[in-house]
């Protein structure tokens, strides 16, 4: 019925690569089939206890149960500021350059809605995780893509980035007006280091645009690395927003929390959006971050420590069956190229073939965009047994597979 009635901005999205994977996923959970699955982000422990405990104490205290200010109780404010301080020995207000947002990733549907003008382009890196483009175009706008290419090492090539961040702007008609950033970065856990974000804030200032950066992954680093943050750049506030979120380092994923900082404009082009369209979060969930982002941090130590020993185990037990990975400085993935023998399917074909016959779910690189072509994305979210157990069904399949 009313098949000319159409949605536009629906319509036009292309089919979420990941769906397909997600669906099949679940036919086989519904089937009682134990699916191993790397796919998706989401730390597989629990809350720490101090956290959640918070939560209760709070969520039983009379007061506290109506709506809250959409930009976010005071005391998150003063903790995610108070956090930028500790973590980057930035001073920010709390007031008018910070502000909570249901998860990062609405944060970021809401931010490029509110700040995207019809015909607007933003540089994305690729491959990207999906919504960092998909926010601008959602809101109407353009997205140019920035091809990434870094190291074995999985160091971003700085001086590559800003020669094509240069010859964007030198060729384009209307200059993009933002660029998103995301170090380390998803899904290749590429870094960069401190200089990378001077030399784009000088850049911004020179070109004129405003850069939106991502450090979702800035606590989990290893081996001596440390995740630089745009904000520690003198200036950078004239420019530049930062987000960052309290899912993956403190294993919160599902109580959808995170926030923005930084420039007036922005923050409070998107304070403004979201005292339209909502009610700020339950508070406890909010008293409870401030926990996580000023209690004790020792869990930040162990949660980081995990990935690094699960990626080590990864890529020993992989390499014995002859799937060669490299180690990366951060984040909570493996960026990882197909095993030559099968890598003719792609990496969807690979993927879905793979979840179907072994049971074993990765995130097809394509669904981060053609540049992504190739390899596939393991989230470190599954025990040692489990990965010892992975890398004998991958062998069964390379081994069926090989031409
Ligand atoms: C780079 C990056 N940014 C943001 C998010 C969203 O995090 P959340 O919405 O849970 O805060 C993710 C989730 O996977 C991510 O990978």
């Amino acid at each position: 019925m009313f098949d000319e009635i159409r949605f536009n901005r629906i319509d036009n999205l292309p089919k979420y690569v990941f769906a397909e994977i997600n669906e099949l996923k679940a036919k086989l959970k519904a089937q009682g089939k134990n699916v191993i699955d790397f796919s998706m982000g989401n730390p597989d422990k629990d809350t720490p206890k101090h956290i959640v405990d918070e939560l209760c104490k709070t969520a039983y205290k009379p007061g506290n149960h109506g709506y809250s200010p959409s930009q976010g109780i005071p005391e998150v404010l003063d903790a995610i500021t108070w956090w930028y301080n500790d973590r980057y020995g930035v001073v920010l207000d709390p007031k008018t350059q910070a502000v909570a947002t249901i998860g990062s990733k609405d944060g970021y549907s809401h931010l490029a809605y509110a700040i995207t003008n019809p015909g607007d382009t933003a540089v994305v890196p690729t491959p990207t995780y999906p919504i960092h483009s998909y926010s601008f175009i959602l809101a109407g706008g353009f997205v140019e893509d920035l091809k990434l290419k870094f190291d074995h090492n999985y160091n971003v090539d700085e001086d590559h980035f800003f020669d094509e961040l240069n010859h964007i702007f030198d060729k384009a008609h209307v200059k993009p007006k933002y660029i998103l950033v995301n170090f380390p970065h998803n899904p290749t856990s590429a870094t960069v280091t401190l200089e990378f974000y001077e030399r784009l804030v000088a850049l911004a200032k020179e070109r004129r645009f405003y850069i939106i950066s991502d450090i979702a992954y800035g606590d989990i680093s290893f081996g001596g690395y440390t995740t630089p943050s745009i904000m520690e750049v003198a200036g950078a506030t004239d420019v530049a927003v930062e987000s960052f979120t309290v899912s993956k380092s403190y294993n919160m994923a599902g109580w959808r929390i995170g926030f923005f900082v930084g420039n007036k404009k922005l923050i409070n082009a998107l304070i403004k959006l979201k005292s339209w369209l909502d009610y700020g979060m339950f508070a406890p969930i909010q008293k409870a971050t401030v926990e996580a982002l000023t209690g004790d941090q020792t869990c930040v130590n162990i949660i980081t420590a995990r990935y690094n020993h699960r990626q080590d185990l990864l890529i020993h037990e992989y390499a014995k069956i002859g799937w060669i990975i490299r180690k990366n400085k951060a984040s909570m993935f493996s960026w990882a190229k197909l095993p030559k023998e099968i890598a003719y399917m792609g990496s969807l074909e690979f993927c879905k073939k793979i979840l179907d016959e072994e049971h074993v779910a990765f995130s097809p690189g394509v669904g981060f965009g053609d540049d992504g072509e190739g390899f596939v994305r393991i989230a470190l979210i599954q025990d040692d047994e489990t990965i010892k157990l992975s890398a004998k069904k991958i062998q069964k399949f390379i081994q069926k597979y090989t031409k």
